[in-house]
């Protein structure tokens, strides 16, 4: 058996429909209930809903031997984990974006605020640049409205939040996309299952039949 990870929510489906897709679907997940675990022995998978943000944490420590996460999570909490396939959704932009009128006087230490510290020293710190780090958990556009930055760091998808807090982009610090992630240990024991995985959602990736999201009660 080989235990699946999936982030829950949109992300967690669209993986779920390219698993299917590249063979390895189970029926079970959509029965409408409250369970978070699902197997189809047959296929020799089980697949379990955990928080977007925990799955990197399930799979450094082999509760689980693949798992799907944003390469935001993986920069900012660099995981000891295999980054095995790129698998094109979830793309979003982690970039820097300030109110309009501001101007960036280089000489003077910036502040930044961010839920991302690690990405945004990272960024800073590879052009010389001293910044005011203040790290904050969500709702970030706030901050340079209220006066507590000057900038943020953040996830840029469609733009609209950005837009409706009446500042932009500045600057585009990495792209951002999902990523298929394993266990160290996995991928030595379960290694010819787990490229099976691997090379079956990598010919869902490159191919170009549309997958349909499987819309899934969780
Ligand atoms: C994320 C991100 C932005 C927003 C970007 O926030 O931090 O605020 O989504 O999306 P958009 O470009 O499509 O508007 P999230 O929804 O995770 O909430 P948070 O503010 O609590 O972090």
């Amino acid at each position: 058996m080989i235990n699946i990870a999936l982030p829950k929510g949109r992300l967690g489906e669209k993986t779920y429909s390219m698993m299917a897709a590249a063979g390895f679907e189970c029926p079970a997940i959509l029965e409408k209930n409250r369970k978070l675990t699902f197997e189809n022995k047959e296929k020799g998978v089980r697949y379990f809903w955990v928080k977007p943000s925990d799955v990197s944490i399930y799979v450094e420590r082999g509760a689980a031997d693949i798992g799907v996460c944003g390469k935001d999570i993986l920069l900012e909490y660099e995981p000891d984990v295999y980054e095995l396939l790129d698998l094109g959704i979830g793309k979003c932009r982690m970039c820097v974006a300030g109110p309009a009128e501001f101007f960036d006087e280089e000489e003077k230490t910036l502040k930044v605020a961010t839920k991302f510290p690690k990405i945004a020293s990272d960024y800073y710190g590879g052009m010389g640049r001293d910044i005011d780090l203040i790290h904050l958990n969500g709702s970030i556009e706030i901050a340079p409205l209220l006066g507590l930055s000057d900038v943020i760091v953040d996830i840029v998808e469609t733009g609209s939040t950005l837009k409706e807090n009446n500042l932009s982009v500045m600057s585009e610090v990495v792209p951002i996309s999902a990523r298929l992630i394993c266990n160290k240990v996995s991928y030595q024991f379960k290694y010819d299952k787990i490229m099976a995985v691997r090379d079956g959602l990598k010919g869902v990736v490159s191919g170009d039949k549309a997958i349909e999201t499987i819309r899934l009660e969780h």
